[in-house]
């Protein structure tokens, strides 16, 4: 019986696609950074969507959103679905949206049936997955993991000095309930692929097993600033140079620790940033991944290395972020399975390489995730496209998924 149902695609298109219009870029895709005036629109209908499917919403001292559907027996832990609603500067469509509305189209369909399920099922909206505007990402399913401290989320800035907490409260989204204590029984997140595997062998569902590992560092380099035309060549302190050499031992390094090691050069600030003077400070940052935390280990090393010789300018090396890899519980990765199994198209089972808010909740919470192709393996990019047929499957795994996980925690509790 499980295995029959089917979600609403068409309503879960058109919902992906209203949230779209808020920060809509030109080319496409959105630029909706978290606790900006449109994250709090999209939050705003978010809300008002799960009100609307007669959930109760409650919100959390950083802004994490569950809206809750009840069940049977209220007592027993919510099976829990979600994702997050911010987007990268450049963003997509479906990065984060279609995992929260995937949760909410899941609630809209046990409505539309008429079905009572055991445990409550609740859809999550995370704050601050992105990483973009406030650093790290996941911070705030972090903190719900226990992870971070709220201390440590509340006080991080964004580029402009803002605090996440003074953001909080502009938005009108510091809630009441102290972050971590609100109990899940389980976490299911469906999310786009972000990278080309489903896509090249003609997959339509990933069963995600885990997540890579991430470090994430802050590198100064430190020279001195002089006159572009007076100053000879021998014994500059060009921080520009040193930095250059070093980006590009970054992407030397992925490439000896590969197929599976990435690294990434995201942002670079010059100073003071004047053609004719030769740059004194350059700050960047490194993104180093791999799904073995010793190879991480010695990626960090080869960088270190490669510092060293750069001996006429100062580096410091601040590691903002050491996310270990995680493998999802094994019983809920099987429940994910066997409901890709009944969906009846190609499915196979895959690591995740982005980081992503189940990769933080899985370390207190038995949690899996469903993953669909995206075009070209492309993301964190305005031309982000999935097709709507594979979005529906892969909500549809969801459901069954989660039917299933709310039988099984009555059966245990
Ligand atoms: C989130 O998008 C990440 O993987 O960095
Ligand atoms: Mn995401
Ligand atoms: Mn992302």
């Amino acid at each position: 019986m499980i295995n029959d149902l089917q979600i609403n695609g068409t309503r879960l298109w058109d919902s992906i696609m209203e949230i779209a219009k808020i920060d809509a870029l030109p080319n496409g895709g959105c630029g909706r950074l978290t606790l900006s005036d449109g994250d709090k629109r999209a939050r705003d209908l978010f809300r008002r969507w799960c009100e609307d499917a007669g959930c109760t919403v409650v919100v959390d001292r950083l802004g994490n959103m569950f809206g809750r559907r009840e069940g049977r027996n209220p007592d027993l832990p919510p099976i829990a679905i979600g994702s997050h609603l911010d987007t990268q500067p450049h963003g997509g469509k479906f990065d984060g949206v279609y995992g929260v509305l995937a949760g909410l189209e899941v609630i809209r369909t046990l409505n539309d049936l008429g079905l009572e399920t055991d445990a409550p099922i609740e859809v999550v909206n995370w704050t601050n997955e992105e990483g973009a505007r406030f650093s790290p990402a996941m911070l705030c399913s972090g903190v719900y993991a226990g992870l971070f401290s709220l201390e440590f989320a509340l006080n991080q800035k964004d580029a402009d000095g803002a605090l996440l907490k003074d953001e909080l409260d502009r938005i009108d989204y510091a809630g009441p309930i102290p972050c971590g204590e609100h109990k899940l029984g389980a976490f299911l997140e469906a999310h786009i692929e972000q990278g080309p595997i489903l896509e090249a062998n003609d997959e339509v569902i990933g069963v995600v097993t885990g997540g890579q590992g991430q470090r994430w560092y802050d590198i100064t380099v430190t020279g001195q600033d002089a006159h572009s035309g007076s100053t000879p060549m021998p014994g500059r302190r060009d921080a520009l140079v040193s930095a250059a050499s070093l980006i590009a031992k970054v992407q030397e390094i992925a490439l000896a620790h590969g197929p599976h090691g990435v690294g990434t050069v995201g942002e670079v600030s010059v100073l003071p940033n004047s053609r004719n003077t030769i740059p004194g400070e350059v700050r960047f940052t490194i993104d180093f991944r791999h799904p073995d935390d010793h190879i991480l280990s010695a990626m960090d090393a080869a960088f270190r290395s490669a510092a060293e010789f750069e001996t006429n300018v100062q580096i410091d090396i601040d590691m903002v972020w050491h996310n270990p890899p995680v493998q999802f519980d094994a019983t809920c990765v099987s429940i994910v399975e066997q409901a890709a199994a009944s969906v009846g198209l190609p499915y196979r089972q895959m690591v995740s390489g982005a980081g992503h808010d189940a990769c933080q909740v899985a370390r207190k919470i038995p949690t899996a995730m469903v993953f669909v192709p995206c075009r070209d393996g492309l993301s964190h990019n305005e031309a982000e496209w999935a097709e709507p047929e594979h979005l529906t499957a892969g909500c549809n795994v969801l459901l069954r998924a989660a039917l299933e996980l709310s039988a099984q925690t009555a059966l245990e509790n």
